[in-house]
């Protein structure tokens, strides 16, 4: 194998020690607040048939036509990695069919989309998402939006902002397209190549280009709400109101439109700006999207894991303090003693007690070097003469004090360390 084929695949990582530990930790903390809000959670397969994605994302968004890991399988069928979760947990919720209709359902793990790596764009990363099924009703939008932003706080993120605006109606959307089509035809000739493309195909797309002279020229045509009934601005002021009454700090920015095209009526969009060009921390709305015979509806969101960890370590937090601390490390000196520690040892862990020691014969000072390294709080000896006594020294590795302890003392003292620990 070259030293190429070593490394993880272009702008796919490995995740060990000790960023392993913050990724760790944000999980448990939202796995607890999760349940709070009652959502559970789903664990779907990471690969899909093709079209659970092209339908409901839409044909001509970037995701479909440039983004997707698609290949076939033996059988000839087309089988795509995941870009996002929501389609795949909406092909869940119409498969278990009635059950489901009214789930809350959130999902962890890793989407796959094939863009140019940058820094804070990945060809794997992970969401963590929540999607709460059933029709229309800006008090459900609140609600989801509040668990987002509780996500965040939790964990520590400052200083971001939500951004909200709406997509309208199902019905809305053909004068939406007609009435971008008739502002932009002016400029059409200004737009990028993408653009140009997407003026006939989904005029809508032009609102979210990022590139300077299409951002320039979107500025000057009126926002996309101009173009909608009443119904949807209504819905977002009801939105808006609940949101205020939550105290949470929301602005509604009528330019901001997301790049997939299940969404009906609300949209948001969390950034930050410790991120630089990437700075889209998370990203929600409300949908519909036929899977099969069913129209699944809900309303949902998706945080960018790898930016809330880039967020978090420009705040100076990292995966080292949360690194648990093993309680105990054993030290023996002789064949006996390392058989007796052995024992013990699978005791203490039966007992939740985290233990370690050396198995390869090293020396004594080699094992309390181990013991060190570890960073143990305390080091069991078991020497020759604690042998004969009966007994083993307890060593705190803080306070530098010993004792010597008999079997059933030393068992009750490391279960009274971890429960005070
Ligand atoms: P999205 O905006 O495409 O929405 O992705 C959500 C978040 O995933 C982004 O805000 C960003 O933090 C992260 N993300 C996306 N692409 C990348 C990438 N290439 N590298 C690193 N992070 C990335 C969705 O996926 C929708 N399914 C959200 C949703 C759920 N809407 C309703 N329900």
């Amino acid at each position: 194998m070259s030293g190429e084929a070593l490394q993880p695949i272009r702008g796919m990582s490995d995740i060990a020690a000790p960023d392993i530990q913050l990724w760790q930790h944000l999980e448990r903390v939202a796995r607890d607040i999760l349940a709070c809000y009652h959502f559970s959670e789903v664990r779907t397969p990471i690969v899909e048939y093709t079209s659970v994605f092209t339908r409901s994302l839409g044909e001509a968004t970037d995701v479909v036509q440039k983004e997707m890991y698609t290949f076939e399988d033996r059988g000839g069928r087309s089988l795509t990695l995941r870009p996002e979760g929501t389609a795949g947990i909406m092909r869940y919720v119409a498969n278990a069919g009635q059950d489901a209709q009214d789930a809350r359902i959130f999902y962890i793990g890793p989407m796959f989309r094939a863009e140019r790596p940058a820094a804070g764009r990945r060809r794997q990363f992970h969401q963590l998402g929540a999607e709460c099924m059933g029709s229309p009703s800006p008090a459900a939008d609140a609600e989801i939006i509040a668990l987002q932003v509780h996500l965040l706080q939790a964990w520590g993120i400052k200083d971001f902002k939500l951004e909200l605006n709406t997509r309208g109606l199902p019905d809305d959307h053909a004068r939406v397209a007609d009435g971008i089509r008739a502002a932009l035809r002016p400029h059409r000739a200004d737009l990028c190549d993408d653009c140009q493309r997407r003026f006939d195909e989904n005029p809508l797309r032009i609102i979210d280009c990022k590139k300077s002279g299409c951002r320039a020229i979107v500025e000057q045509i009126p926002p996309v709400t101009e173009y909608m009934g009443t119904e949807a601005r209504k819905y977002l002021q009801e939105l808006m109101e609940l949101l205020r009454q939550l105290e949470i700090p929301a602005t509604a920015n009528p330019y901001l439109v997301r790049g997939l095209d299940y969404y009906v009526h609300t949209v948001w969009e969390i950034t930050h700006t410790g991120l630089g060009a990437q700075d889209a921390l998370a990203g929600g709305g409300r949908y519909q999207m036929q899977m099969g015979r069913q129209t699944c509806e809900g309303v949902g969101f998706a945080i960018g894991l790898e930016r809330i960890l880039a967020v978090l370590q420009g705040q100076g937090v990292n995966g080292t303090d949360f690194a648990r601390r093993p309680c105990v490390w054993l030290v023996s000196q002789g064949e006996a003693a390392f058989r007796e520690n052995m024992l013990l040892m699978q005791s203490l862990r039966m007992r939740g007690i985290e233990a370690s020691m050396d198995l390869s014969g090293r020396s004594m000072k080699a094992q309390m070097r181990a013991a060190n390294k570890a960073n143990s709080r305390f080091v069991v000896i078991r020497g020759e003469e604690e042998m004969e006594r009966g007994t083993f020294q307890l060593k705190s590795m803080d306070s530098g004090t010993q004792e010597e302890l008999e079997l059933p003392e030393i068992m009750q003292r490391l279960i009274q360390e971890r429960e005070l620990s």
